[in-house]
């Protein structure tokens, strides 16, 4: 059976000079590579004692939602800026160019529940760190961040130094 890291396309200089993306989209488009990712994400969760589950839009909720469809959990969207309909909390973060702002409908955590945060991907920690503190806002503990990949070079988890955090793939580079 292949690995998940073999699923992974890495492709240099993209979107810049010096950085190698690591592309998804080659785990989702085969059936094995996705099974693989969403079944090794959702090993991360075993023993967690938790009721819901958070993405971060748009590549947490390619993997959050079948996570939280699988153990039979709600699953809530934080959104870019300006989606969300109802009443909403929100938060800006720093982005290496300008800034960025996501958010969350206000009825969407209860205070007290205890929250499980997904994204594909942690780099900085920005995204996820603003969206920690937005469950946080609502009332919400945050339980457990998984992640698929890791790009430990730009020290994400010294960021999240406060959360448990686990991920499938590490890169140790950017
Ligand atoms: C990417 C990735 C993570 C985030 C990681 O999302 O999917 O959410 O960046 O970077 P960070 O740890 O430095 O915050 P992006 O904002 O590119 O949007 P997308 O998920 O909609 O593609
Ligand atoms: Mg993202």
């Amino acid at each position: 059976m292949k690995k998940i890291e073999e699923y992974v396309r890495s492709i240099p200089d993209f979107p810049e000079e010096g950085i190698i993306f690591r592309d998804i989209t080659s785990v989702l488009q085969d059936a094995d590579g996705l099974h693989l990712a969403i079944d090794s994400m959702q090993a991360l969760l075993d023993g967690v004692d938790f009721d819901v589950v958070v993405g971060a839009e748009s590549r947490g909720f390619v993997f959050g939602t079948p996570i939280a469809y699988n153990l039979h959990k709600p699953f809530v969207l934080v959104r870019k800026k300006g989606k969300l309909p109802c009443e909403t909390v929100s938060r800006s973060y720093d982005l290496e160019y300008g800034t960025a702002e996501i958010e969350m409908h206000k009825d969407s955590i209860k205070p007290g529940q205890r929250v499980v945060l997904v994204d594909d991907l942690i780099a900085t920690g920005g995204t996820i760190e603003a969206a920690a503190k937005l469950v946080e806002e609502l009332g919400g503990k945050v339980v457990k961040i998984i992640f698929l990949m890791e790009l430990a070079g730009l020290k994400g988890r010294e960021r999240l130094k406060d959360y448990d955090v686990a991920s499938v793939i590490r890169y140790d580079g950017k």
